[in-house]
């Protein structure tokens, strides 16, 4: 281990462990009551994700959880970051609870704490039930308040026994790229809808953050949003102009509001589009909050477009930088950079890195073994980048490698592998990467080093 790798940075107690989602590991789609979300319909629509592929199967979570389970202790991890997926608990989106999808979560966190590993459940990871989507989606505000119910539901049944809990994942991805830019579920293109969809995603997160408190009195609740650091290309007034609005576009827009400062005026005026707000609904977003999510996977730089789409602003490939098989940049010193904005910035008290990692198209070699050198080196480098953050005051309770195991990476299929896990679609054969074993040693000299 290189000596600027400086586990004893992290406090005794981190948390060090991996992510999933119900829809991309589950599978399992028709079983025990389960109801079509807009992943169902969205992944079987024809061209709208690579090869076709979808998540029916996906990687058989949903029979083989206690194999998954062993995968985790083998990595040494003593926390999993999961979600709960809506259609499985609440079929129809809003009325009666469909008990045998309560159970599945129950058994899973059982064996979870059994086995040591502490679950962070996420309530919303993209799942919308389809019911919900044909009465407007996002873009009605009903759909905020069955999210608190369905929340209500989901924490009175485990809150015994989980603590952590995230109401939403991504909501930038759900509002702008769902209904801006139509690269995901619902697959919409319309400004208007996406302003709103994301103003109801944000008070579904207040209403549900209530919501949960009110059945569970010891949970511990938070919000995981995704960021990027936002530089100009140039010193041009006009591209520093765009690296203001994508910044708006991208980070401002979702912490602003949940911080209290309410949703940012620059923004408003770009958009153009009137916001469904009813008093209070403000207050009710800005929650105060135990804990913040942040996930983090690439940095980006702009210029002035201004023909483009909203916010104007377009990134610029930069030359000679280092790349995933994502094609997004590596840049450690971004998750730094964030992790000090929240800090100190938006006064954040207590910090968990919910997701970071990166896709490469791996093989299973003839020794059996995965080697997937590049992706050891991006977690040593983001390790390290979480170390200096705290060494600078960020009180950052642990960290979450997305992801367990290859899984269906939405409109990319099953082609971008983020697991430290392999997994062999079509036998379901599961193998640790040298990239896990990796994660093991970390986890391993951090826990020696105190
Ligand atoms: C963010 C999302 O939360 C997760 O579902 C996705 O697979 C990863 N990023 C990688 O793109």
């Amino acid at each position: 281990m290189s000596e600027s790798f400086d586990l004893a940075a992290f406090p005794a107690d981190f948390a060090w462990g991996t992510a999933t989602s119900a829809y991309q590991i589950e599978g399992a789609v028709a079983e025990d009551g389960r109801a079509p979300s807009i992943w169902d319909t969205f992944s079987h629509t024809p061209g709208r994700i690579d090869n076709d592929d979808h998540g029916d199967v996906a990687c058989d979570h949903y029979h083989r959880w206690p194999e998954d389970i062993d995968l985790m202790r083998r990595l040494g991890t003593d926390a999993y970051r999961m979600s709960v997926a809506w259609p499985r608990v609440m079929p129809a989106g809003d009325g009666p609870v469909n008990a045998a999808g309560l159970d599945f979560y129950d058994r899973l966190v059982d064996a979870l704490l059994d086995a040591g590993i502490t679950p962070n459940v996420t309530l919303y990871h993209w799942d919308l039930p389809q019911a919900l989507q044909d009465r407007g989606g996002w873009t009605a505000r009903d759909t905020a308040e069955h999210l608190a119910d369905y929340a209500s539901a989901v924490a009175a049944r485990l809150g015994d026994r989980v603590t952590r809990w995230a109401t939403l994942n991504e909501p930038l991805c759900s509002g702008w790229i769902g209904h801006l830019e139509g690269r995901m579920a619902p697959g919409l293109t319309d400004l208007t809808a996406a302003v709103h969809a994301s103003y109801h995603l944000l008070l579904a997160h207040g209403l549900a953050t209530r919501a949960i408190r009110a059945v569970a009195p010891g949970a511990q609740v938070g919000l995981v949003t995704n960021h990027s650091t936002v530089e100009a290309a140039s010193t041009r007034p006009e591209d520093i102009a765009a690296a203001t609005r994508m910044d708006g576009h991208t980070n401002r827009w979702w912490l602003d509001p949940v911080y209290g400062r309410g949703f940012p005026a620059d923004m408003r005026e770009l958009y153009g589009v009137e916001l469904p707000e009813r008093p209070g609904d403000l207050d009710t977003i800005a929650a105060p909050l135990d804990w913040h999510g942040l996930n983090y996977y690439f940095p980006a730089t702009v210029t002035d477009d201004p023909q483009g789409p909203v916010p104007y602003a377009r990134e610029v490939r930069l030359p000679d930088v280092p790349r995933t098989g994502m094609d997004w940049q590596i840049d450690a010193g971004g998750l730094e950079a964030l992790l000090l904005r929240l800090t100190d910035d938006y006064g954040v008290r207590q910090l968990y890195v919910t997701e970071n990692g990166s896709a490469f198209p791996d093989n299973v070699s003839p020794d059996g073994a995965v080697h997937d050198p590049d992706r050891a080196r991006y977690l040593e480098q983001h390790v390290s980048a979480c170390a200096r953050a705290v060494r600078k005051g960020v009180p950052l309770a642990g960290y979450y490698a997305w992801s367990l195991l290859d899984n269906f990476e939405w409109a990319y299929g099953y082609d971008k592998r983020f697991g430290l896990v392999h997994v062999d679609y079509a036998t379901q054969t599961r193998t640790l990467k040298t990239s896990g074993l990796r994660y093991a040693e970390i986890i391993r000299a951090h826990r020696e080093s105190h």
